[in-house]
């Protein structure tokens, strides 16, 4: 009798909710179509180690709402070497695996594009709250961070209203503005600070006094982790400055990545989980699944990878304009 076709799995890079979703979905899915599944702990430094326990229906029961990822992740530095891929290699096909999905950012696609030329059938789902990933409109965990930093910020509104202060928040986003960009929309701030766009910290002492001017009550500014400005050089900044507003601020770190999962990131990890073993089944490798208008499509990995995904400069501009 012919061996069952054997897929390995990991998640790698930061964690971001919804992957436990997608591991279930992969899981329950491959075992539908007569596959199975061999789960690899830590990302990639659990590949390179062969650190692997087989995973079957009963062992992702329970975790669909769940944060973070039951298989663990890491950030591999030893991957990253050709001679850690070649490790991987071996322990892959010591364990019989025949493919391989990894869950992840854009360091993880890298990697799995990296195995995909060395002859690896790879498939990634990307998973990533800073929405910083080529070819999917938007990544696994994205939409549960966006709802934790609104939340976040409506809490902190209320008492910077009452207190007419400007709150300096800090979002995630090491190299991308996305998540700042997005929650100044729906937040209401009145200047969203990007890696993107560099900014003086004059003009932001010049906004916000510009806020107080005009009558408001408080003054949001959202900074991104990667802008030019430093969270706490820009509230000493405006301190200095006595523009009106006293200044308070909040590094919203590493709430931004943990909770349970929202309805939409469940759904979106769900499908693109599904879809990664299905494009297994239809023998397509080198891929990622990406939404693509209401769609899962499948987006090659070197597309993926030699691609930047910029933030969409319209929301930039829509959040300024809604701050007036
Ligand atoms: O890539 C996701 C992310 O949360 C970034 O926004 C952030 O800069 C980084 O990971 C933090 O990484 P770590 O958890 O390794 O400190």
């Amino acid at each position: 009798m012919a061996e069952k076709f054997s897929i390995g799995l990991l998640s790698s890079g930061g964690d971001a909710p919804g992957m436990n979703a997608a591991i279930r979905a992969v899981v329950r899915t491959a075992l539908t179509n007569n596959m199975e599944v061999i789960g690899v702990q830590h990302g990639y430094e659990g590949l390179v180690n062969g650190e692997f326990r087989p995973m079957g229906a009963r062992d992702v029961g329970g975790i669909l709402q769940r944060g973070g990822t039951v298989l663990l992740t890491s950030r591999s530095k030893r991957f990253m070497e050709p001679a850690g891929q070649r490790d991987a290699i071996r322990k892959m096909n010591e364990a019989g695996m025949d493919a391989l999905i990894v869950i992840g950012g854009e360091g993880s696609m890298n990697g799995a594009y990296a195995l995909s030329k060395q002859g690896v059938k790879v498939i990634g789902i990307p998973g990533s709250i800073d929405n910083d990933i080529w070819g999917t409109n938007i990544a696994i965990g994205t939409d549960t961070a966006m709802n934790t930093i609104m939340e976040a910020v409506d809490k902190l509104r209320d008492t910077a209203s009452s207190h007419q202060r400007a709150f300096l928040v800090e979002t995630m986003g090491r190299h991308s503005g996305y998540l700042a960009v997005m929650a100044g929309i729906v937040c209401g701030a009145e200047m969203v600070l990007i890696p993107e766009v560099p900014t003086t910290a004059e003009e932001v002492v010049a906004a916000v006094e510009d806020a107080y001017k005009r009558g408001k009550t408080h003054a949001i500014i959202i900074n991104a982790e990667g802008s030019a400005l430093r969270t706490t050089d820009i509230a000493a900044k405006i301190d200095e400055m006595d523009v009106g507003f006293k200044t308070r601020m909040t590094i919203l770190g590493h709430i931004q990545r943990g909770g349970s999962p929202t309805a939409y990131d469940r759904l979106l990890a769900s499908r693109m989980g599904v879809k990664a073993v299905e494009a297994l089944v239809e023998g397509k490798h080198g891929v990622m699944t990406g939404l693509k208008g209401k769609g899962v499509d499948f987006i090659p990995l070197a597309d993926v990878v030699s691609n930047k995904r910029k933030v969409n400069m319209e929301y930039y501009h829509m959040a300024k304009v809604l701050a007036r």
